[in-house]
């Protein structure tokens, strides 16, 4: 398993697009201007390849990378955007929620939100729907170079002490796409449920 190897392979508009429901997927969520695209880029080692914007609500389709022909890192559309219509954002929960139930190919989830807004409550209704599906979540608070070090580490207790109340595994770390930081931690979390 190694993460450079990652290409892309589909954009599909909704689930219902996805390919076959086989091999092993870990899917990468969030809010809208979480980091989403740019950890996967930095964990593939790849400027570009999953699409990056100032611009909240960039990534609209789901992308597929395939990492062999087994394994698959899926970039998924960020919610919370203010802009988007209610219906489309009721849409897209129902989406999600399903896509959490159903794909049987999902090995976890990574739910990457940005450290100075952690824990919005679509973030955690959307941990909830993992633990009630049995999906282990990485919780990935993004852009940490912007706290300094004290409330950096402040701000990880603090949502390390929320996590025992969703019950089911969930583990939490930081991380910058910038310095790069938490990247061996979130390698090491990827690692175990890929190969599982
Ligand atoms: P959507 O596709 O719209 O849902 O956004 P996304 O979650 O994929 O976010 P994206 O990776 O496009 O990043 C959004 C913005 O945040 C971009 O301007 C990035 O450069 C910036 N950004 C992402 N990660 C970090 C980080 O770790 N540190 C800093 N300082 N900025 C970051
Ligand atoms: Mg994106």
């Amino acid at each position: 398993l190694n993460f450079q190897n990652a290409r892309f392979v589909t954009s599909a508009p909704d689930i219902r697009h996805l390919s076959a429901d086989e091999g092993m997927e870990v899917a990468f969520a969030g809010r809208s201007n979480a980091g989403k695209s740019s950890a996967l880029n930095v964990l593939t080692r790849q400027k570009s390849l999953a699409r990056t914007s100032k611009t909240p609500g960039r990534t609209q389709q789901i992308n597929v990378f395939a990492l062999d022909e087994k394994r698959r890192l899926i970039d998924l559309p960020g919610y919370g955007f203010a802009k988007v219509p209610l219906e489309m954002k009721l849409k897209w929960q129902q989406a999600l929620s399903e896509y959490l139930q159903a794909r049987k190919c999902l090995r976890g989830l990574v739910v990457l939100m940005d450290i100075r807004h952690p824990l919005k409550d679509l973030d955690q209704e959307l941990i909830h729907w993992a633990v009630a599906s049995d999906l282990p979540v990485l919780v990935v608070l993004t852009k940490a170079d912007k706290l300094k070090s004290g409330v950096r580490k402040a701000t990880l207790m603090k949502v390390q002490e929320a996590i025992p109340g969703f019950g089911g595994d969930v583990s939490v770390i930081t991380f910058s796409s910038l310095n790069k930081s938490g990247l061996a931690d979130m390698e090491h979390v990827l690692f175990q449920w890929f190969e599982a």
